[in-house]
């Protein structure tokens, strides 16, 4: 053989190390628990043939624990770039086959590159996460490189959208990788994310919790809310990552991406004008309002069960992204409370960092009451909602369909905090409070003086209706732009969409605001 054939060989071997990963047992057993391998996963994520990896040569540096004797080209985990739908998207996938994907010193160098890469490029990039944690073996370059990577989160923090998928353990600290980033994917069953494990939590606290209790998706998708999403396998996770890249811009800078649609920019809705029942204390489902709105009834719902009080998650207006914020009557009466708030906050942030228009639906009957909520600070975490709304510069456009009270009317994208465009449907009611608490209050003393209460009572919670339960004392302020028929709706918001795209507010230049954490 000829010097060049050999180091052709020789390549060639280096590659196929590299891409065989921890052998063929390993990849059985990754098979066996019901997961795909990390290539696998990147197949079925980019299109064809599109992925290109880089650093698969990349060798771990360890000299201990006989770790000098077994070298993987590629050291777990495989980077690159490639496209979705022909958009062009960085990655990094751990491959548990090798070392349990646990992250040493070169391991998380190679994502840090690729994160570097990502950032200049101006792409999104999404990291599937299936890793033992820091690399034992490694010890503290281990945790030097993730901290590396933690600092590269912030960095590219509303500068390109960064997703994490986890597909398997994601444990200590290596959690706030995927808890700075953007959005996080878990699969039922197979994936699980926690500071500290069962055992320990058993030995410090004496609590006895499963691995699926503390951290399994089900736990994070309703009680934690540090999922967004949960997956049934593998597969379903890269469809919804798709599914999410397909609605955003590649960085902040970037347009909106805009979708062809045949669904008529001026369909009526007709559903809409019998959707609000006619005792103003019943409940409807607001996302049969989204769903009648959107672009061919296309919603991506975000943390569909974790504050389902309130509604969050992306769609498209005559093609254009917008971020969707709907109170839920349907839960908690649409009260807003801590969690609801934290949920709607972080999205609204996340929409206005990368340009995507607000769309705001409003059915609010106030804060939620109780010491509960008090005690847990209600205050600052409403204040989040509030500080985000107001802090918004992208398109926010806002239909109070039907209870707009309180400090929750100010809260949920009102005028007076910069809404661009309010509308109001007749069932509207904008006010301080209902109508029953409000004539309880202010008179109480005619009331209790009255021969028959109960007939006052009704009488006076009649008139203060009649004079409140309406959009017509805010249109007549200018607090709302207008009251429109529920079934124009999509019309209407369409062509105001369309009036607002190119808006430009400036703020007073700042180093950061401190919203209240
Ligand atoms: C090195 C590791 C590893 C690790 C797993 N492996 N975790 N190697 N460092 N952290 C190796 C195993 O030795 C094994 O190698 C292979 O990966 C598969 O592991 P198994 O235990 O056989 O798999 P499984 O039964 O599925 O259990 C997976 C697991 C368990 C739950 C992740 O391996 C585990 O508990 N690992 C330790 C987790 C941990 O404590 N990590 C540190 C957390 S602290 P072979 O050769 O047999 O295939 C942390 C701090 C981050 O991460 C700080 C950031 C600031």
């Amino acid at each position: 053989m000829s010097d060049k054939e050999d180091k052709a060989v020789d390549l060639r071997l280096r590659k196929t190390r590299s891409k065989s990963g921890g052998g063929n047992a390993r990849i059985a057993s990754q098979h066996a628990k019901g997961k795909m391998t990390a290539r696998e996963r990147i197949d079925v994520l980019f299109d064809e043939d599109s992925f290109m990896e880089i650093d698969s040569l990349v060798e771990h540096r360890c000299q201990d624990f006989g770790m000098e004797r077994n070298i993987i080209p590629g050291d777990g985990v495989i980077c690159g770039h490639g496209t979705i739908d022909g958009k062009l998207v960085y990655c990094f996938a751990q491959d548990f086959t090798v070392y349990g994907g646990s992250l040493g010193e070169m391991h998380g160098l190679k994502i840090c590159k690729i994160l570097d890469m990502a950032i200049k490029s101006g792409s999104p990039i999404i990291g599937l996460n299936d890793s033992g944690g820091a690399r034992i073996q490694e010890g503290v370059t281990s945790l030097g490189s993730y901290a590396e990577i933690f600092f590269r989160n912030v960095r590219a923090s509303g500068v390109i959208p960064q997703i994490s998928v986890i597909m398997g353990p994601c444990a200590g600290g290596a959690v706030y990788s995927p808890a700075i980033t953007d959005f996080v994917i878990m699969v039922d069953k197979t994936s699980h994310m926690f500071i500290t494990g069962p055992e320990v939590i058993k030995t410090v606290t004496n609590e006895s919790v499963t691995f699926e209790e503390l951290g399994g998706a089900g736990t994070h998708g309703s009680k934690s809310g540090v999922t967004h999403f949960t997956a049934a396998d593998d597969k379903e996770a890269l469809e919804i990552t798709k599914e999410l890249i397909n609605f955003l811009p590649a960085n902040n800078l970037d347009k909106v991406p805009t979708k062809e649609t045949n669904d008529s920019f001026d369909r009526e809705c007709l559903a809409l004008d019998t959707i609000i029942p006619t005792d103003s204390n019943q409940p409807y489902d607001m996302t049969d309002v989204i769903y009648e709105i959107l672009d061919n009834g296309g919603f991506l719902e975000i943390q569909a069960d974790f504050a389902p009080n309130i509604v969050i998650g992306f769609g498209r207006l005559g093609g254009h992204t917008i971020g969707i914020v709907a109170n839920q009557p349907k839960f908690l009466a649409g009260c807003l409370d801590i969690n609801a708030s934290i949920k709607a906050a972080r999205f609204i942030r996340f929409c206005d960092s990368f340009n995507i228009s607000l769309v705001t639906l409003v059915d609010v009957p106030g804060f939620l009451p109780g010491a509960t909520q008090e005690w847990g600070g209600i205050i600052r975490h409403g204040a989040k909602l509030l500080y985000a709304y107001a802090e918004a510069t992208v398109p926010k456009l806002t239909v109070i369909t039907r209870k707009a009270y309180g400090g929750a009317y100010d809260v949920m994208s009102s005028k007076h905090i910069r809404g661009d465009y309010n509308i109001a449907w007749p069932t509207a009611e904008l006010a301080v409070m209902g109508a029953s608490g409000a004539v309880q209050i202010i008179h109480k003393r005619r009331i209790n003086a009255a021969i028959n209460p109960n007939e006052e009572r009704e009488r006076l919670v009649e008139d203060y209706n009649e004079k409140f339960a309406n959009p017509y004392r805010a249109a007549a302020l200018g607090y709302i732009d207008d009251v429109i028929k529920p079934r124009n709706t999509r019309k209407v918001l369409i062509r105001s969409l369309g009036a607002l795209l190119e808006k430009e507010e400036i703020r007073p230049s700042r180093k950061h605001g401190n919203i209240p954490l």
